[in-house]
């Protein structure tokens, strides 16, 4: 799909298998969330800009780079926050914004609850860090806010997403390219991505447990 690239590197594929497993634990499902969302910021900042700089080894000068874009990291809370350590591992200047967004059970809907931002959002690149892309309606919600703040370099991050909310993120928001590392199957009734990995919120933090 057009805009969508897919991380699909055989570490990622192995820890999609335990994120989905419905018998791993909450401690354990933290963890190779963590892990997961480390190789995904090696995928998503492929084409970051750098700048040469000289650096001296212990036995002479050479070339060395320094990254030049300035990285804001926009989790959706609360399952986003899964997602931050793995990135800030290894983008460690990397600010961090929140967006809280919850689906209203009955419409579906996304409902905003808490936004905070680091400053000059226009002149970073942003990227939304969201483990489900189901209908769309977060991801879309996130990104018409983050623009209304000024962003203008947006990339939404996904460990999971739905066709249905590909087609909307796409239609709604052309520019936004998305990450993902599985397109899965379709929606349910609920709302919920098939075959999925159940509610990722709950899985994080351990509230259905
Ligand atoms: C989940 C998920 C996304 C949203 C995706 O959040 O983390 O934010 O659903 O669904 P959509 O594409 O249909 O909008 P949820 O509303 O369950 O809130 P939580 O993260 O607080 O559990
Ligand atoms: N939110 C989740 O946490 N899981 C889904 O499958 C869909 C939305």
């Amino acid at each position: 799909m057009k805009n969508l690239v897919l991380i699909d590197h055989p570490l990622v594929k192995r820890d999609l298998t335990i994120l989905r497993d419905k018998n791993t634990r909450s401690h354990t499902f933290r963890a190779v969330l963590r892990r997961t969302a480390s190789l995904m910021a090696y995928e998503v900042t492929s084409d970051l800009a750098i700048k040469k700089s000289v650096v001296r080894t212990p036995l002479e000068r050479t070339t060395g780079y320094t990254i030049t874009d300035q990285i804001i990291l926009v989790p959706i809370l609360r399952a986003g926050l899964g997602l931050v350590g793995g990135f800030v591992e290894v983008l460690p200047d990397a600010r961090v914004g929140h967006i809280g967004l919850y689906r209203d059970e009955v419409t579906l809907q996304p409902v905003d609850y808490y936004l905070k931002f680091p400053s000059k959002l226009n002149h970073a690149l942003v990227l939304v860090l969201d483990p489900m892309l189901a209908t769309g309606g977060s991801a879309t919600s996130a990104v018409s806010v983050l623009k209304s703040k000024g962003a203008r370099k947006i990339r939404f991050v996904s460990l999971v997403a739905a066709p249905e909310g590909v087609r909307l993120l796409l239609k709604t928001h052309p520019d936004v390219k998305m990450y993902t590392c599985s397109l899965d199957r379709e929606l349910n009734a609920k709302g919920y991505i098939l075959p999925g990995l159940g509610d990722a919120g709950d899985r994080i933090f351990g509230t259905a447990e």
